[in-house]
């Protein structure tokens, strides 16, 4: 198939394209490189040994959007454009409804009409918000409580009501747990930007020496060792969840929301613990207040992605830290953030 990548450069996009490639897809990567480097897109060639297309574009440009969609004649769109940060959502809200939602909503305008009508879109655990019990599963009641999540919500929203309107329409809603981990070849990872605001590349970066030590935020939640427990999921598994999705939007019509997590919820002490394995180094950490908005517990239950689509999360904790940190030990200049300092 032909398919539109949006934010095809970024952290899951390249991990998604690389396996598109390597599946025999023709790919048009549309992105406008405010979070990611054309390189991941050079390094994606070289793993697969195949070339795709690069177009440096905003999606929220209607009119340069079009002139795309007029020159290739796409199956299927896999939408990952959009911005991530939920503490920056929080101080600049316009700037997350403007990207994430008038963005998608260019998409969808276009998809419609060029009438290509598959599409997987990137959504996010965020949905489910606080209050459902664990293990979190797709038909429980949604919640938002920052501008992102409301951001998803919406746009997720938006999908239900396309496909109310046209049932010919083939919708796979993704709802990433926590995505962490590399490219097995080092090639390919998440380079943030400033300080990290996630576990993992925050205790990558512990580990590497460039900071010098790990808040953990809450070590009085009702858990086994009181810090919270996340569901992380290897991005290499998550970018294999998109090619089930894919096959199964392209065979059949419908709406559908999945969780693409593993099932299994890890600790932060447990993360700690595991990284000081894989990297051999010592992770300083303080006990912190918790954060803002955090929730103790939050695992999927992943049996809907597991019948539907024939997919399961493979790669262990270790592989996700060890992954990680062979990303961290490999990056060079290109990738290193200039703004980072040892703090
Ligand atoms: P990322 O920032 O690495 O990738 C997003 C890409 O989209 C970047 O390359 C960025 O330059 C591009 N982009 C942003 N706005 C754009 C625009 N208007 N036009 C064109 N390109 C634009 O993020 P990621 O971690 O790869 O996340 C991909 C998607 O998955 C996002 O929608 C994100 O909200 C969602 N998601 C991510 C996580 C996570 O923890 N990484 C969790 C749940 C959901
Ligand atoms: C966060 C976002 C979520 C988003 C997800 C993307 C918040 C409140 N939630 O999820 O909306 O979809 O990232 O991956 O921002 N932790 C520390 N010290 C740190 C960083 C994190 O102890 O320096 C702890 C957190 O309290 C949490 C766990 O590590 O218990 C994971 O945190 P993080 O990686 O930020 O992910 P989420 O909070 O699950």
């Amino acid at each position: 198939m032909k398919i539109l990548v949006s934010g095809g450069a970024g952290y899951i996009g390249s991990h998604t394209c690389a396996e598109l490639l390597l599946s025999g897809h023709e790919i048009v990567v549309v992105d406008n490189l405010s979070n990611s480097n054309e390189s991941s897109l050079e390094r994606v060639k070289e793993i697969t040994g195949k070339d795709l297309i690069f177009i440096k574009e905003d999606i929220t440009d209607e009119m340069k959007m079009e002139k795309i969609f007029l020159e290739h004649h796409f199956d299927a769109v896999i939408h990952f454009a959009g911005h991530k940060a939920v503490g920056e959502s929080v101080s600049v809200p316009l700037n997350y409804y403007h990207n994430n939602i008038s963005g998608s909503l260019t998409l969808f305008k276009l998809m419609k009409k060029y009438e290509i009508k598959k599409l997987v879109f990137s959504s996010s655990a965020t949905v489910y918000g606080s209050h459902n019990k664990v293990p979190l599963k797709e038909d429980m009641p949604l919640s938002a409580s920052n501008p992102y999540g409301r951001t998803k919500l919406f746009i997720e929203e938006m999908l239900r009501d396309i496909y109310s309107a046209d049932p010919e329409w083939s919708i796979a809603i993704l709802r990433y747990f926590n995505p962490v981990g590399a490219h097995p070849s080092g090639l390919l990872g998440e380079n943030p930007k400033g300080i990290p605001n996630n576990l993992f590349p925050y205790v990558t970066q512990v580990a590497a020496g460039k900071r010098t030590c790990l808040s953990i935020f809450g070590s009085d939640y009702d858990t086994k060792d009181g810090t919270g427990i996340r569901d992380y999921i290897h991005v290499a598994d998550l970018a294999g969840g998109h090619l089930k999705a894919l096959e199964a939007v392209a065979c059949s019509n419908g709406i559908e929301a999945f969780n693409l997590g593993t099932g299994q919820g890890y600790s932060v002490l447990e993360i700690v613990r595991m990284f000081e394995k894989v990297s051999g180094k010592k992770i300083p950490f303080q006990l912190s207040e918790r954060r803002k908005g955090d929730a103790a517990v939050s695992y999927a239950d992943c049996s809907k992605a597991r019948i539907l689509l024939q997919w399961n999360a493979e790669k262990s904790l270790e592989d996700m830290c060890r992954d990680s940190w062979n990303w961290q030990m490999n990056q060079t200049e290109t990738y290193l953030d200039k703004e980072l300092q040892i703090i």
